[in-house]
This record gives structure tokens, sequence and C-alpha cells, in this order.
């Protein structure tokens, strides 16, 4: 009797191991030296089965360096198998083809490869004095170059922050987001010091963009944690609010002339407004499955956002509501990112298309421009625009930070 509920007990234990492997993340991916290092690694700190979306060799090289970056557990003697297998099962699949658009501007793509491989590039920012930043997310770097000499400089943040977003505050300082951590950063560019402001609310866990607004205040976006956070750097203090659309995911964000704060809702069809006592509002694209995820303000202060999903260039006037919106050139499925305002025009990248793409835009012609980026640009997750009015683009999988020099026939 005994012996027998043992040996149920040891047939349970057994059965129940078997359902496990056989659902183990990961299990059904093709045999081969490296799959087990694989599935039990690297599902660790997301879903495996982004690895499915499949890479060039070149990017598969990236992805490795990134993931070690950022301290992915497999032996140093490992990657290379890791790397062999990963390159084999899961290669790159076909993207749309770029369409390129041809124009009356003139510009000159300029790209830095960075000096720590596998840094991915997030942001960039381009700072006062002419340097050109931009946030190594899984190097735990910020970084620094001088476009005119060439010259750079790495910037060590504490381990696992993932720096994401930076601007420039008042005193040549960078603020940062330490997407992983939970904190709004601060960076001594002379020094190299950096403090850490963490967010007093732990469900803010992933600070994502930030803008700094016409009297220094700091506003960030929280995209899993779904808030919009206002920091003032003089007293240190935090405000949170959240949006009223559930997991609306805050992501991109911008000033306008009168200093309003405006963000876009990745998660929604929404893009919103915050103001000083915290009060969102929000205004509804038509169309129900519009995801807004970059946001650039011109001059008129016209609202204009990348729809991601849809593969559309759009815009808002907030005094009627109204919306136009414009296919990007290269088709639905090109996913339209980073964005800016800048030179007259509308600057984006397709960031799904072989190779990538910046694309410009008249507002007054309404007519379109585009060019591919020189190394294939990877992925333009946001534009900024340089001292001298240039749109300024990290590529975050080709480790490399870009410049568009508009050399003529712009407004
Ligand atoms: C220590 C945590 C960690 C582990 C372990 C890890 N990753 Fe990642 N991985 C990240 C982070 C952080 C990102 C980027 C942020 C995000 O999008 O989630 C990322 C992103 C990725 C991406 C998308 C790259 C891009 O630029 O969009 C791929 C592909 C990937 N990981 C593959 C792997 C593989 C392969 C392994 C196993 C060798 C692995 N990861 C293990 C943290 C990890």
């Amino acid at each position: 009797m005994a012996f027998s509920r043992v040996a149920l007990a040891a047939a349970v234990v057994l059965s129940a191991t078997f359902a496990a492997r056989a659902q183990q993340p990961g299990a059904n991916f093709p045999e081969g030296l490296g799959k087990q290092t694989v599935v039990s690694v690297c599902n660790g700190c997301h879903d495996i089965n982004r690895l499915t979306a499949g890479y060039s060799p070149n990017g598969w090289l990236t992805v490795t360096n990134m993931m070690r970056n950022f301290g992915a557990p497999v032996p140093d003697d490992q990657w290379d198998t890791v790397r062999a297998y990963l390159i084999k099962s899961f290669p790159e699949r076909p993207r749309p083809p770029a369409v390129i658009v041809p124009g009356p501007v003139q510009v000159d793509i300029h790209e830095w490869p960075l000096p720590t491989p596998g840094s991915r590039p997030h942001d960039p920012m381009a700072a006062r004095d002419g340097s050109l930043w931009w946030s190594g997310q899984l190097a735990n770097k910020l970084g620094r170059l001088d476009p005119a000499t060439g010259e750079f400089r790495e910037y060590p943040v504490n381990p696992v922050s993932a720096p994401h977003g930076l601007v420039e505050g008042k005193d040549g300082e960078i603020w940062f987001t330490g997407n992983f951590r939970g904190f709004i950063g601060r960076l001594d560019a002379k020094t190299g010091d950096v403090t850490e402001y963490q967010i007093p609310d732990a469900k803010a866990k992933d600070p994502h963009t930030l803008v700094i607004d016409h009297n220094g205040i700091i506003w960030f976006s929280v995209q899993n944690g779904n808030f919009v956070g206002r920091f003032d750097p003089t007293t240190g203090a935090f405000k949170l609010a959240t949006p009223p659309t559930r997991n609306a995911k805050p992501y991109g964000m911008a000033v306008n002339s009168k200093n309003v704060v405006w963000f876009v809702e990745f998660g929604a069809n929404k893009i919103a407004t915050i103001d000083d006592n915290m009060s969102i509002h929000e205004f509804q694209l038509p169309n129900e499955s519009a995801r807004p995820r970059r946001i650039a303000i011109s001059p008129d202060d016209m609202i204009w956002y990348s729809d991601f999903a849809r593969g559309y260039l759009g815009r808002l006037d907030p005094a009627t509501g109204e919306v136009k919106e414009w296919p990007t050139p290269s088709g639905p499925k090109t996913q339209p990112y980073g964005i800016a305002a800048t030179k007259g025009a509308i600057w984006y990248a397709e960031t799904f298309v072989k190779p990538n793409t910046v694309v410009r835009f008249d507002p007054k012609t309404e007519k379109f421009q585009s060019w591919p980026i020189p190394g294939g640009g990877d992925i333009v997750r946001n534009i900024t625009v340089s001292k001298d009015g240039n749109p300024v683009m990290a590529n975050s999988l080709d480790n490399e930070l870009g410049l568009v020099e508009v050399k003529s026939g712009a407004n």
C-alpha cells in the first residue's frame, strides 16, 4: 500500500516533469548545438519567442553583443556556439523593400559606428555645444560625439539601468531615464558623476522618454507602468498621473511653443496633453487601429505623429481636433517610428524596410521625398534635431549614430 502510494507519487512527479518539459519555452526550437543554452538563458528577461523574428548574421552578432553587455548568463566560451545556433535557426525574414521617392532636396547622410559593440543606441540627443549624444541602452552607457572631430566619449551608468530617453538641462547636464530601474538620472558631463532620483512609486518601473519644458521641468512617459510623470529638478519632487485609457502606454513626447506638454499613447489610438495639475486631456484618432509611437510639433504647433502600426504619417490640429493622414511611401507594413519637425518639413524614418529610409514630408505641397540610410539604418527609434536644424538619428541595431545634413532645396 505504502509502496504503491510512493510509486504513484513518483509517476505524478514524472509526468509533471514531462509536461513542464513539453511546455518549456523554446522547446520547439530547431535542434542543434547551442539550443540548450539558448532555451535555458534567453527566456530570462523577455519572451524567448522574440528570437524567432530572425536577423541577418550581422544582426545576430549585434544582438548577442547586446545581450552579453546586458549580462545574459551565457558562459564566455559559449557565445560563439549560441550565435552560430541563432544564425542557422532564425535567419532574417523577408522585409518590404524601401520605396525611394525622388524630390528637390539634397541631403548627405553621415553615420558613425559607436565605440562599444552592441550598445543599442536607443535615443539621440543634440546638445547646445554642437555635440551629439546617445543612450547606449544595453551597454549601460551614455555617449557623446563631437561630429567635427569624430571624437567619442562614453560615460558608464550603473549596471542594468538601461538608459533610454535623454535631454540636456540648462547647465549642460544630461538627464536620462533608467528604463530598467525606475529612476531619472542626472549625468554631470564634466565629471561623469551620475545621480539617480528614484521614482517614488514601484509601479512606475519603466520610465521611457523625457522632455524638458520651458520652465526646466522634466516630463517623462512610463510605457508599461502606464504613467506620465513630472519631475522638478530643483526640488526633486515627483508627480505621476495615469491616463484615463487602460494600457495607454505613454510613449513619445514633445513640448509646443506655448509650453504645453504632449504625448502619444502607443497602446491606443490617442494623443494627449498633460498640465501642471497632472490633468490629462486625450484626443482620439479616427482610425481604431492607429498606434502613434513618436510625436513632433511644427512651429505652427501642429501635432505630427508616426503611426507605427498602420504605416501613416498623421497630423492633428489641436485647435479643431481635425486629423489628416498620409500613407507612408513604402507601404503599410514599414513601421514609421522616429520623427522630427525641422527645416520647414517633417522628417521621419521607415524602420521595417530594407534598408531603413529617411522620409521628408513637405506640409505645404503635401509631397514626400525619401532616401535610403547608408548601411541599412536599422532601427531608427528616435530622431532629434541638431543645433543647425539637421535631423539626428540613433540606429539601434546598426549601433550607429546618424546625421542627415540638409544641403539645399529645403525651405
Ligand atoms: C539579462 C536580461 C536578458 C537576457 C538573459 C536576454 N536578453 Fe535579450 N534583451 C534584453 C533587453 C533589456 C532587451 C532590450 C529591451 C527590450 O526591448 O526588452 C533585449 C532585446 C532582445 C532582442 C531584440 C533586439 C532589438 O534590438 O530589438 C532580441 C532578439 C534578444 N533580446 C535576444 C536574446 C537572446 C538570443 C538571448 C539569449 C542569448 C537573450 N536575449 C537573453 C535583456 C536580456
